[in-house]
């Protein structure tokens, strides 16, 4: 992953953790509603990739342990990660493309439920992707992928060679006779793997997105609410297909690029539909990019109008996240996907603990707190969550109270400890396993391996029937925690526990 040049390492700093008197009586605690959703606290785990499910897409008992033991810790809503509303593979991603997904996902609706006693609502995050394919081997990109253009026998002065004899002559050619040969796509394709984009109009299922998405998503939040899903979050963040609508580089000429209230049409047009088969007593929300962190890409002049358009137009919820972009990815090894995370904008998703001065701590704030201000200068009260590096009680605490932010979303942290919604409500918060943002869980999401956290993942590995990552050496999910005492513990089998 990239890294700030700086290299400045910062460690967590969590601040004073409160009494159980203080968190109760705390804002953090204290109830709110999105849309028609009671959360019993402002407290929010957003979507994780966990490489659980099966290839297939089905939930597994991996996927319905790891959600579990989330729930557990009693956050008031957690998003289930990213889960792709095609009917088509894509690898061990949850899929939500067709109505044999539902009955797994009823189970995990289920689970968290009842894993919660009642307490935690369950929302799930649906996305839509383009291709991305694999950094190609140079020599199988020249003798079998590349297809032979004009250009190619123009740059290379061979009009009249065999289409074999110019494969050849390309293979040998230098890094930059190359750059002077192929196209820009084409050396993307050969050095990155190659990847669609939405500005790709010369490709019928691209120019068709605008007419096959909206019915794609609605179908999708039909499954989730039939599968008793609370909520739905539609995908438009980072490296996918609704975000690069969003985003200022979409220079598509047919009403969905270009201006902003063309870019925005098409995210606007999938909500009204999702909206028309979910109902409006359904709770129905986005998660979409405070900033895009790329060169030419959204800044928060753009974001706050899209915050306002979308709760204009109903949205329950504006969930923000940052960068995560392709556009700035590191190069992969050969016979690897580009990874949107690598680059400096995955850096200001996904910051870690070397950094730059600013620290890893908190960068998507003040443009949260801009885009909601804008939505409320504009009359709006949709509740707004804000994410990036905040494992503090204090940090939330002053946050909500300073009214940047409505509902606090801690990805990380409640990966190194789902227990910290319970253990700081509960006046246990030194018993808290503090992230320490180093991303070896991200690394293990890159390298779409079950995703653990190096707290905990190596602690107790002879607990009897444990789970373990395919390799043997981890455990997939933390062990219980068994409080002394926790007045709101209603668990019955952590009651007989003690
Ligand atoms: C392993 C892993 C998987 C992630 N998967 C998703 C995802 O499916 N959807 C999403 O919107 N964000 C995803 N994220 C980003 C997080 O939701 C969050 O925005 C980011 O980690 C920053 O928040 P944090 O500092 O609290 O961790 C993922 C993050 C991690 C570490
Ligand atoms: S591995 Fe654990 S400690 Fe490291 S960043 Fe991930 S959640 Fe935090």
């Amino acid at each position: 992953m990239w890294r700030p040049p700086q290299r400045i390492k910062w460690k967590p700093a969590p601040g004073r953790w409160p009494t159980r008197e203080e968190a109760v009586n705390s804002r953090l605690f204290s109830p709110v509603n999105v849309g028609r959703l009671h959360l019993e606290s402002r407290t929010w785990v957003p979507a994780m990739v966990p490489w659980r499910a099966t290839e297939e897409g089905f939930v597994t008992d991996e996927n319905l342990e790891w959600y579990e033991r989330f729930a557990r810790g009693r956050p008031a809503a957690i998003v289930v990660e990213a889960t792709g509303i095609r009917d088509i593979p894509s690898g061990p991603l949850l899929r939500i493309g067709h109505d044999r997904f539902i009955p797994g996902l009823r189970d995990l609706v289920k689970t968290v439920h009842s894993a919660s006693g009642g307490h935690t609502r369950l929302l799930i995050q649906i996305i839509d992707f383009l291709a991305v394919r694999r950094r190609p081997d140079p020599e199988k990109f020249f003798a079998r992928y590349l297809e032979i253009m004009p250009w190619h026998r123009e740059r290379l002065g061979a009009e009249k060679w065999s289409e074999e004899r110019i494969r050849k002559r390309l293979a040998q050619l230098s890094d930059e006779e190359l750059a002077r040969v192929l196209e820009t796509r084409e050396l993307e394709a050969l050095r990155y793997g190659y990847r669609e984009r939405v500005t790709d109009m010369d490709l019928p299922h691209i120019r068709d997105l605008p007419r096959v998405l909206p019915d794609l998503f609605a179908q999708a939040g039909r499954r989730a609410r039939d599968a008793g899903f609370d909520g739905v979050e539609l995908h438009y963040a980072h490296a996918y297909t609704m975000a690069s609508f969003l985003s200022r580089l979409n220079d598509r000429t047919d009403g969905y690029g270009g201006p902003r209230d063309h870019r925005v049409r098409l995210p606007l047009e999938v909500f009204r539909r999702v909206r028309e088969v979910v109902g409006d007593d359904y709770t129905v929300g986005c998660r979409f990019l405070a900033e895009e962190c790329i060169e030419g890409g959204n800044t928060v002049e753009d974001t706050a109008y899209f915050g306002v358009e979308f709760a204009h137009a109903g949205m329950d919820f504006l969930s923000l996240s940052r960068g995560g972009k392709f556009d700035d990815a590191k190069q992969p090894a050969v016979g690897w996907s580009a990874y949107p995370y690598t680059g400096p904008s995955g850096y200001e998703c996904m910051p870690q603990y070397v950094s730059d001065e600013r620290g890893p701590f908190g960068r998507n704030i003040e443009p949260t707190a801009a885009i909601r201000n804008a939505v409320r200068a504009a009359g709006f009260t949709t509740p707004v969550i804000v994410t990036g590096g905040i494992h503090g009680f204090e940090q939330a605490e002053t946050l909500l109270r300073e009214e940047q932010a409505d509902v606090i979303g801690l990805a990380r942290q409640s990966l190194a400890d789902p227990d910290w919604f319970r253990k700081v409500r509960s006046g246990h918060g030194d018993e808290i396993m503090v992230c320490e943002y180093t991303n070896y869980c991200e690394a293990l999401d890159q390298k779409h391996q079950q995703v653990t956290c190096q707290l905990w993942d190596r602690k107790g590995l002879k607990e009897p029937g444990l789970r373990r990552t395919k390799d043997g050496k981890r455990r997939l999910t933390p062990a219980i925690w068994r409080p002394e005492y926790d007045p709101d513990n209603v668990d019955p089998e952590e009651m007989s526990a003690k």
